[in-house]
């Protein structure tokens, strides 16, 4: 690319994929250019911080945990929910951090995870055909012609509630709640039942324990104060260029454009074509961003989506985040992982263990089943074992909400149990217990990959 023509607004002469057909362009118009005059939501000095603990990931020396809703609603939107999600990330984060003896770095799905991209333009029910639902930032989840609209004016919305949900996650992250003294608060087991939570409080002892130890010593978190804070960086998958667009900032120290909706920005599966806007859109951008990659994914093609996205072969610049399924997955990663190494391509591999697993119930919900989520984290840990590459994250749906979505995990939500509890508008997320349980296994695949 010729960074020379690049600019935020280029890949508006390019092909474009999953974006809403908005009737008021007038309107549109006019919110595009309040976003564009309005705070950047994140800093370019944070985003390179990022970028260096990626690269960590990338040579294989921390690893890498990304998670949060399928996609924010702006009826869930509170301070509690924000709470508990960032309570169960920081959960896991430090089961495996505590297991797998290896730094985390962590990057919520959140402020600013409102776009979906869909299989089809309309929905039809009951022979009425409307707008298929896109997310909060585009229309109204409801089923009648006006809320399925898009809304040039839920873009400003989406803006302001993320400007929120960073601003509590910030206080978080800094202000006490990630303090590892605080280990016990994070619990969000809600079954009491569940095996994991006394495997948790043995483990929550040990960190007490060691800090006090500590503190004895003379370590306390006033000379180090990392004990008592931790980075939560957010992402989304930047799906509407418009919007993305606007928040795309130029930074006055390194004169690089840094698009300031997120930290960290990903590619879907179904935008992510060669010669089509998003692929130029990303390569103007000096944030480090992630591309889905599904199944069909052919090695040659990879190699030049790694190129297009990090032709200087940067470390931490690039997450490959695999979503095959557990089924195909031995079959497909392989090759892909080879022809990488043999090009000698520097990428952080991430295993979102979710979308190639997704089925429909009996009872009709859509549902992913534990096992099998689990099943393709841990094929991943061994094909990247066999391959001799790192495997360096995983990406995951994930609520601090008591919802029954996802089945199995420990205490064996079946089927018939998912109507107790299905909230969400999208996915099925893994709920806390699914969560901190995952870790566990995750923890021991880790500690068994750095050995
Ligand atoms: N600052 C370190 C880190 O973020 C240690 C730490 C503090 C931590 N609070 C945490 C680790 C919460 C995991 C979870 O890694
Ligand atoms: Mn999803």
């Amino acid at each position: 690319m010729n960074m020379q023509t690049w600019n935020p607004n280029s890949w508006r002469e390019l092909p474009i994929l999953q974006q809403p057909n908005y009737p008021d362009q007038e309107s549109l118009k006019s919110v595009e250019a309040q976003l564009k005059s309005a705070p950047p939501l994140v800093f370019a000095e944070e985003t390179r911080s990022l970028f260096k603990q990626l690269e960590d990931v990338c040579e294989g020396r921390a690893f890498l945990l990304q998670g949060g809703d399928c996609a924010e609603s702006f009826s869930d939107f509170n301070a509690a929910n924000i709470r508990d999600t960032f309570k169960t990330i920081l959960q896991m984060a430090v089961v495996l951090t505590y297991g797998g003896k290896c730094p985390v770095v962590k990057i919520a799905r959140m402020a600013g995870q409102y776009a979906k991209p869909r299989s089809a333009d309309l929905e039809t029910i009951d022979g009425v055909s409307l707008p298929s639902y896109r997310g909060d930032i585009v229309n109204n989840f409801e089923f009648t012609e006006q809320a399925r609209i898009p809304d040039p004016q839920r873009l400003m919305t989406a803006y302001h509630h993320s400007a929120a949900t960073l601003n509590l996650l910030r206080a978080f992250a800094q202000g006490g709640l990630a303090d590892l003294h605080q280990v016990n608060r994070w619990n969000m087991g809600f079954v009491a039942a569940n095996p994991q939570k006394e495997k948790y409080q043995q483990l929550a002892d040990k960190i007490q324990d060691a800090l006090e130890f500590m503190e004895v010593c003379g370590i306390n978190s006033t000379i180090a104060p990392s004990l008592k804070e931790t980075d939560l960086y957010t992402s989304h998958e930047a799906l509407l260029l418009g919007y993305e667009e606007a928040l795309t900032r130029r930074d006055h120290l390194s004169g690089d454009w840094y698009d300031c909706s997120a930290h960290f920005v990903w590619i879907g599966e179904r935008t992510r074509q060669l010669d089509h806007a998003h692929i130029e859109f990303f390569k103007g951008i000096k944030n480090p961003i992630g591309v889905k990659v599904g199944p069909g994914m052919d090695p040659d093609d990879l190699i030049r989506l790694i190129d297009a996205l990090n032709p200087d072969n940067i470390p931490g610049r690039l997450t490959l985040i695999t979503r095959m399924g557990a089924d195909i997955l031995p079959e497909k990663l392989p090759a892909l992982v080879r022809k990488v190494q043999q090009e000698g391509r520097k990428v952080i591999w991430s295993s979102d263990p979710m979308h190639g697993n997704t089925e429909k119930a009996s009872s009709g919900y859509k549902t992913r089943s534990f096992d099998n989520i689990m099943r393709e984290i841990s094929q991943f840990f061994a094909v990247h074992k066999a391959e001799g590459s790192y495997a360096g994250g995983v990406h995951l749906e994930m609520t601090g909400q008591h919802v029954t979505e996802c089945t199995g995990g420990a205490y064996g939500l079946s089927d018939d149990d998912l109507a107790q509890r299905y909230k969400t508008q999208c996915d099925p997320r893994l709920n806390a217990d699914q969560v901190l349980e995952l870790g566990f296994l995750v923890a021991d695949l880790l500690k068994d990959a750095r050995k």
